[in-house]
């Protein structure tokens, strides 16, 4: 992409607000030389950040991983964060109140001389920005989405959110060159999760998910699909799930800021379930558009 074709939207960098054309980093920032950094992306709907205490709450996971220190307080981050959501909203002529929009943020460490391990006393590199959520279509909605499997060959460490995404990138790509949503990942012969989104498994009433541990990112909608299936009546856990029980799953959903929660109807050419979307999808994106209105109850 040429420096052209970055849209005029706001974002901030280490302490002032500009464009994404008008930003710049350096060459030798960390991030762009050993990809040493993490990120956040927090949906808003309403002008409201949604879990945006449990985004905090990862990005100080992710950055303690990384031995960096968070270069702001939470209250700080949601003021830099709201003033986001104001210069979006603005550059669509809205009020802030009016928009949904996506709001990432990234935490490199900072610029140094080349040199892996890590140098003492640098400043990290803030970075943020907010555009559009790109929401899946009605009929991805109405018929669900295809996806392939492929082998999960990234990192041990998937739990951080880091920028280092290569293997996602290459993962992603599996399905991006069939043209399928997602690339659903096995380590082992177990279901970890997709590129960029968690899977979910519905059999016999209940939700099943991969547990939470270093092989798998816990996505926001971890705590949020808990929540939704208790209050829906649906027993919720998380275990090991093998390969066949992915693929005899009655559903297969998708999670993530942007996708919400997204049915799975083909997976490698076979249909799951009776290759519709099913009841339990229909009850958690019920649930899930009340709780973008207001919280759980
Ligand atoms: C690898 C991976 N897993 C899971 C998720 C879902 O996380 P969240 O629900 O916080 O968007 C993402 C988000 O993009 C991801 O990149």
């Amino acid at each position: 992409m040429t420096i052209d074709l970055l849209p005029e939207l706001p974002c901030y960098l280490n302490g002032e607000f500009s464009t994404l054309r008008e930003a710049k980093v350096s060459v030798m920032d960390r991030g762009f030389i050993f990809g040493d950094g993490v990120y956040e992306v927090v949906p808003v709907y309403a002008g409201r950040p949604f879990r945006f205490a449990q985004h905090m709450a990862r990005l100080d996971r992710s950055l303690s991983e990384l031995r960096i220190a968070n270069p702001m307080s939470h209250p700080q981050w949601r003021a830099l964060v709201d003033q986001l959501i104001d210069a979006y909203a603005r550059s669509l002529g809205n009020d802030a109140g009016q928009t949904d929009q996506l709001v990432y943020i990234q935490v490199t460490r900072g610029v140094a001389m080349r040199d892996h391990a890590m140098p003492p006393g640098i400043t990290p590199t803030v970075f943020a920005t907010s555009n559009r959520i790109s929401a899946p279509s009605a009929a991805d909605r109405a018929n669900g989405v295809a996806c392939v499997s492929g082998d999960d060959f990234r990192w041990k460490k998937a739990h951080i959110k880091s920028v280092s995404m290569l293997g996602s990138v290459l993962a992603r790509q599996m399905s991006a060159d069939v043209g399928a949503a997602e690339t659903v990942m096995f380590r082992d012969g177990f279901l970890s999760e997709g590129a960029a989104a968690n899977v979910w498994v519905a059999r016999g009433g209940r939700v099943i998910g991969p547990l939470k541990d270093n092989l798998v990112l816990e996505g926001i909608r971890y705590g949020l699909l808990e929540e939704l299936c208790a209050h829906a009546g649906i027993p919720f856990e998380l275990r090991r799930i093998a390969r066949e029980d992915v693929f005899t799953a009655d559903e297969l959903l998708l999670s993530n800021a942007s996708k919400e929660i997204l049915p799975v109807t083909r997976l490698d050419g076979q249909p799951i379930g009776n290759g519709k979307p099913g009841p339990i999808y229909e009850k958690l994106y019920a649930g899930y558009q009340r709780a973008k209105q207001a919280p759980l109850a």
